[in-house]
C-alpha cells in the first residue's frame, strides 16, 4: 500500500481538503479499487493537534460531497514522515523546509503543482480570506489533484517491479552476475557496473549505488572482495545505512533494527548459495520501527551534526 502524506501550515485547510478530495478523485478516475492501494493522511508544519478544519473548509468540501468536519489537525512528526511513501506540500518553501529537515526523504517530498507536471505554482492559502479564497482554493487543489492521480496510478501500472540498484568493483563482479539472475525474477534491476573483470575502485560503484538508491528511493547491493571497502565508502553518504552481512541473522536484523537501504557482500567471505539467501531475505525484511526509529533518527541527527561543520 502507497502512503501519502498531504501536508500544509496549520492542517485546518488545505490539506484536510486536498486529503478528502484525494480519495474522492482516486475512485472517479481510477477503476474504484484504487482506494485500497492508497493510505492517505494530512499533517501541519505548524499545526496544534486536535482544531477542527475551518468551517469554510468544511463548507466548499460539502459542495463536493465530502464531509471533513470530523477532521482534527495533527502536527507534523517524524514518524509520519517516515513512513510516507508520497509527501506532497501546497507550497515550495514547505517542500523545501521539509527537504532540509528530511534529506533521507528528499526524494519522496514534491508540490502538488510539481507532481501535476508544472514547473511551478503553489495552491494559496485561503485562510481568513473568507469564503471565495476557499472556493478557488478547492477548484485549484482538485484540478492539480486530477493530473497527480491520473500520474500515480499511470506509474503504478508501469511498475509492477520493484527497482534495485546493484554494483560491484572486479573482485565482486562474478557474484554481482549470479544476484542479477536472482534478482531479475522479481525486480528491475540497475546494474551499476562493473561490467567486466578489469580492476576498478569499489569506491566508485559505491557512490554510483548509493546515488541511485537516494535518488529513487530503493534498495541497494554492493560488492567487493570482503564487503568491507563498499561499506565505508557507501557510508559516508548522507541517508546511506549500508550494512554488511555474513549470514542470515544479520540481513534481516540489518533491515529490521537498521533500517538499511544498502546490502553489503563480500565475494572472498561468502559463496555464491549464500550470498543468494543472504540477498532475499534482506529484500523480504522490513523495517520494524518503534524503538528502532528512534536510533535511526539518532543517526540522522550525527549526519546533519557534522555536514554542517564541513
Ligand atoms: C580489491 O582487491 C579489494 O581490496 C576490494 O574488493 C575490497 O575487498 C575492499 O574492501
Amino acid at each position: 500500500m502507497k502512503k501519502i502524506l498531504f501536508v500544509c501550515t496549520g492542517n485546518t485547510c488545505r490539506s484536510p481538503m486536498a486529503q478528502g478530495l484525494f480519495l474522492k478523485l482516486l475512485n472517479t478516475i481510477g477503476r474504484g479499487t484504487e482506494s485500497e492501494r492508497f493510505k492517505v493522511q494530512s499533517a501541519g508544519l505548524f499545526a496544534t493537534d486536535g482544531m477542527p478544519p475551518s468551517p469554510d473548509a468544511v463548507e466548499v468540501m460539502l459542495s463536493e460531497g465530502i464531509d471533513i468536519a470530523d477532521h482534527r489537525s495533527k502536527q507534523l512528526r517524524d514518524n509520519i514522515v517516515h513512513e510516507a511513501d508520497l509527501i506532497v506540500t501546497m507550497s515550495a518553501a514547505q517542500r523545501d523546509y521539509l527537504r532540509d529537515r528530511f534529506p533521507e526523504k528528499m526524494n519522496c517530498i514534491f508540490t502538488i503543482n510539481e507532481l501535476a507536471g508544472e514547473s511551478s505554482g503553489e495552491v494559496i492559502d485561503p485562510y481568513g480570506l473568507g469564503r471565495e479564497a476557499y472556493e478557488a482554493s478547492l477548484r485549484q487543489i482538485k484540478d492539480l489533484l486530477g493530473r497527480v492521480i491520473e500520474g500515480l496510478l499511470h506509474m503504478e501500472e508501469k511498475k509492477g517491479k520493484t527497482e534495485i540498484a546493484i554494483g560491484s568493483d572486479h573482485a565482486g563482479f562474478y557474484l554481482k552476475k549470479e544476484l542479477i539472475k536472482t534478482l531479475e525474477e522479481e525486480n528491475d534491476v540497475i546494474d551499476c557496473g562493473t561490467y567486466d573483470i578489469e580492476s576498478a575502485d569499489y569506491p566508485d560503484i559505491a557512490e554510483k549505488v548509493a546515488g541511485e538508491v537516494l535518488n529513487r528511493g530503493i534498495l541497494g547491493v554492493l560488492i567487493c572482495g570482503t564487503g568491507i571497502g563498499v561499506t565505508i565508502a557507501a557510508n559516508k553518504i548522507p541517508g546511506i545505512r549500508a550494512a554488511l552481512c555474513w549470514d542470515i541473522f544479520t540481513a534481516r536484523l540489518a533491515r529490521e533494527h537498521n533500517n538499511a537501504n544498502i546490502l553489503a557482500v563480500g565475494s572472498r567471505v561468502i559463496g555464491t548459495d549464500l550470498a543468494k539467501e543472504i540477498l532475499n531475505t534482506f529484500i523480504k525484511s522490513t523495517f520494524q520501527a518503534g524503538r528502532h526509529q528512534r536510533r535511526i533518527e539518532k543517526i540522522e541527527e550525527i549526519e546533519r551534526k557534522y555536514r554542517e561543520r564541513c
